[in-house]
């Protein structure tokens, strides 16, 4: 089978530290308890394109790139799943259920076909391959970060910044489904017009200069409770104003400020909180697969290549660093159906 390994030989020009290379690769045998899933398709995060770059803890040369995936049970190991039935790996391995953060050793589901059965869960029948494939780790990202960190409800008026974002779409189904009422930004007004179908009551372009006034003017007087951000970019020091006293930040990426954000004194007097959230435990990933199921969510899938090639991942990565998407980008395993990204 081959599969996408991160190399240390960039393309000249490219401006990445790693490449990714499509070859031969022999899957580990599994031990026991670990079940072997047929992977179907893959998708994209960007924390691919940060470990391209080499801006990511932990990089390992050899690595299979690549934490989500919708496939078939071959092996159930521990597993309670039937073998035969369509699967999703939570992404987070070994954080059980603990809120606060993981238990102990925790680690992004990257280079494994074969995984503890306890990982694996039946995949919501409504949802496509590629749907499917879109899901686990940017649907468990925005469904932490939304409820258990913003402790977002129905009713709560929620801003969530760079709407193209994968996170950034699942945070705004998952609050529209919820009851909020949401608001976006974006760079770009075909974005934001995007959003405001699947449910947004407004947004603003983060790169118009009267941003922050005319979201306040579509706010129309309410306050936001909370925020749900994956930029720190340039609008991020003016939430606060136009947040509750009290209101929540909570933050899982900062793609637009790599050396972080500032925290203010209006943000002490508002009593309001900045909280980091990554991923999510195994429990939080069980809630947001039932959740999707409740509600029919459907992930926003924005790009889908046809196989495991050269050519798709290479497309597909250029497409993310580029901020040409609108949702997640998938690779459809076509040919032989034990390919893993
Ligand atoms: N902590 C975690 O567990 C976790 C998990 C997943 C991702 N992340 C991090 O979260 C971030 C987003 O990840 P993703 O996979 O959703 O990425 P993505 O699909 O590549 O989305 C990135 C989006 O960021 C938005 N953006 C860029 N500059 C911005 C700015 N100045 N202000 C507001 N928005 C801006 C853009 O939105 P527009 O296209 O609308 O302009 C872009 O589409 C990344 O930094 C990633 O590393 C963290």
């Amino acid at each position: 089978m081959v599969a996408a390994i991160l190399t240390n030989t960039p393309a000249p020009g490219s401006g990445y530290k790693y490449a990714l290379e499509v070859k031969e690769y022999t899957a580990p045998t599994p031990q026991s308890g670990q079940a072997v899933v047929k992977i179907q398709a893959a998708a994209f995060n960007h924390r691919d394109v940060w470990i391209l770059k080499g801006l990511y803890p932990g990089i390992k040369e050899g690595s299979v790139l690549g934490s989500d995936c919708v496939g078939v049970l071959a092996e159930p190991g521990s597993s309670s799943v039937e073998a035969g039935q369509r699967v999703l790996i939570s992404p987070s391995v070994n954080w059980d259920s603990d809120p606060r953060g993981p238990e102990g050793a925790f680690g992004t589901l990257t280079d494994t076909i074969v995984i503890d059965g306890k990982e694996v869960f039946p995949c919501p029948d409504h949802l496509s391959t590629s749907e499917a494939a879109a899901l686990p780790l940017a649907g468990l990202t925005a469904f932490r970060a939304l409820f258990t960190k913003a402790e977002v409800r129905s009713g709560d008026h929620v801003l969530i910044p760079g709407i193209g974002g994968g996170v950034a779409l699942f945070a705004m189904q998952f609050a529209v489904a919820a009851g909020a009422h949401v608001y976006v930004t974006s760079s770009s007004d075909e974005k934001i017009q995007k959003a405001v179908s699947l449910g947004a009551k407004g947004g603003v372009n983060y790169k118009d200069p009267n941003a922050a006034k005319e979201l306040k003017k579509q706010l129309n007087g309410n306050m936001l409770s909370a925020v749900v951000d994956g930029s720190g970019g340039a609008l991020f020091d003016q939430y606060v104003r136009l947040m509750r006293p009290g209101g929540i930040i909570a933050q899982y990426g900062q793609t637009a400020s790599p050396k972080g954000v500032s925290y203010s004194m209006m943000s002490v007097l508002k009593n309001v909180d900045i909280r980091g959230s990554t991923m999510g435990s195994r429990a939080e990933f069980k809630q947001m697969l039932e959740f999707v199921k409740r509600h029919k969510i459907k992930p926003i899938v924005s790009h889908v290549f046809q196989g495991l090639t050269q050519e798709s991942v290479n497309k597909a990565i250029s497409v993310m660093d580029n901020g040409q998407q609108t949702g997640k980008i998938v690779i459809e395993v076509t040919e032989t159906p034990r390919q893993k990204l």
